[in-house]
């Protein structure tokens, strides 16, 4: 099994460019769904996740073509779309579940494989299943699959969200675009991707218009349109980066983004004491010495991101007193503490409250990635830690981030990939 093996400690200088979004990719893959015309796409990132659903969308009959080393596709679903999303595709893949609606809306039925449980909390589907509901849409979870159908099509309705869903916002925005008349979706997520799925499905000829902070208004359309989009930046993977231009007095000039997207991350970033330049689409970081403490809490959009929050615990480590972070979206989302703590960090967590003690001075370990953004956490401990770092589960890694070792070593990391 691949590991990552890192020298630290490293400093960084240098530019890196941002790959395109996986999180607005994954919806946008699965709302192809709707339509037989041809959908081109760019800015795809390679990363794992985005093969899964791929190879999802060709387990149901879809025809993808990969250009340009993969972050161009072409794709085109025919009539003969199977309606069956099956167990071993999804149980990799959270985001499988938005399939469903877009088939629902296009065919009237779907058998989908239940996600699962995950590492980071209990992640149920409720909310997506009782919005479908109201649509006409009826349902049974027998041997771990969802069977629904919805025969005599999506009537459009009035949907408030009992909590704030991205998943379950974009399986609606998604399905309700073939619905019977409007569909008014209120207690939105607004995440930028969700914006950027948006804007997809206007492009192809949807019927959206935002008509609230977290509002949405969908009329149903018969046909769609051949089209060409491109995908959004990848705010996660440049929060990531501009953590690690915060750590340890580094100087990173991060390229290709949106900085209006990441004003709540840079504005922690500022307030710890790093020196921020931001230009239309890139932004210029450069770490100081000390590091503030700070108090933070992940929140959904425009909150601070609980993508984010693990690696921002890292650099909180570094700061010169005791901070703390809430993570108020997911149960079980502080497994990197165990891992930290074996590279000497002090880190207690007290139900959904961690305390970091701070001015830790990292020590290289053994350690293991528990999931996706815990992997990029430790990445960035290891870049600051005494001697070397190796960090195993890396597929967790490679779910999420296109060439993250490739970037860094350009950068100065002295990281590489071992067996
Ligand atoms: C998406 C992102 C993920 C990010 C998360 C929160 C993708 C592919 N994934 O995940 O990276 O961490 O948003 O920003 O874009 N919930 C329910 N019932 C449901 C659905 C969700 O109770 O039916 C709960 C979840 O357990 C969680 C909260 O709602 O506590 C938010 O989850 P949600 O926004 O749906 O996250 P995902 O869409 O799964």
């Amino acid at each position: 099994m691949k590991k990552l093996e890192v020298f630290g400690v490293s400093k960084l200088n240098g530019q890196i460019k941002i790959s395109g979004s996986k999180n607005a990719s994954l919806p946008i893959l699965a709302a192809t769904l709707l339509s037989g015309k041809k959908i081109s796409l760019t800015n795809v990132p390679r990363v794992k996740d985005v093969e899964t659903m791929i190879k999802l969308l060709e387990s149901m009959g879809s025809k993808v073509k990969k250009f340009q080393k993969g972050n161009s596709l072409l794709i085109q679903n025919n009539k003969k779309i199977k309606t069956k999303a099956g167990y071993n595709l999804m149980s990799t893949m959270r985001a499988g579940i938005i399939v469903l609606g877009p088939l629902l809306a296009r065919f009237g039925k779907a058998k989908v494989s239940t996600p699962g449980g995950c590492s980071i909390g209990f992640r149920p589907i409720d909310l997506h299943l009782e919005a479908l509901k109201s649509m006409g849409v009826n349902y049974k979870i027998i041997n771990g699959y969802v069977h629904a159908s919805a025969k005599n099509g999506l009537i459009g309705t009035k949907i408030k969200f009992p909590k704030v869903s991205v998943g379950a916002t974009e399986n609606l925005l998604i399905a309700s675009c073939l619905a019977k008349g409007q569909t008014i979706l209120s207690n939105c997520a607004i995440e930028p991707e969700i914006k950027d799925l948006t804007k997809f499905l206007n492009t192809i000829g949807a019927k959206i218009t935002w008509t609230g902070k977290r509002q949405v208004k969908i009329i149903g359309v018969k046909k769609f349109k051949e089209a060409n989009f491109k995908i959004m930046f990848d705010r996660i993977e440049a929060g990531t980066m501009l953590i690690a231009g915060a750590i340890n007095q580094n100087n990173l000039r991060i390229k290709s983004v949106d900085p209006t997207i990441l004003k709540t991350e840079i504005n922690i970033l500022k307030k710890i004491g790093a020196k921020i330049i931001q230009r239309k689409s890139e932004i210029i970081i450069q770490g100081r010495k000390k590091i503030k403490n700070i108090n933070i809490k992940t929140s959904p959009f425009p909150g601070f991101a609980t993508d984010l929050q693990a690696q921002m615990m890292v650099l909180l480590c570094k700061a010169n007193k005791k901070s703390s972070i809430k993570e108020d979206i997911f149960e079980n989302r502080f497994q990197s503490v165990s891992e930290l703590r074996r590279m000497n960090a002090a880190i207690e967590v007290r139900g959904n409250k961690a305390i970091i003690k701070g001015n830790t001075i990292f020590k290289g370990a053994q350690v293991m990635a528990t999931d996706l953004r815990a992997s990029a956490s430790l990445i960035l401990a290891a870049l600051c830690a005494k001697g070397k770092t190796i960090i195993s589960r890396i597929y967790h890694l490679d779910r999420g981030y296109e060439d993250i070792e490739k970037k860094l070593k350009k950068v100065g990391a002295k990281i590489r990939r071992i067996d």
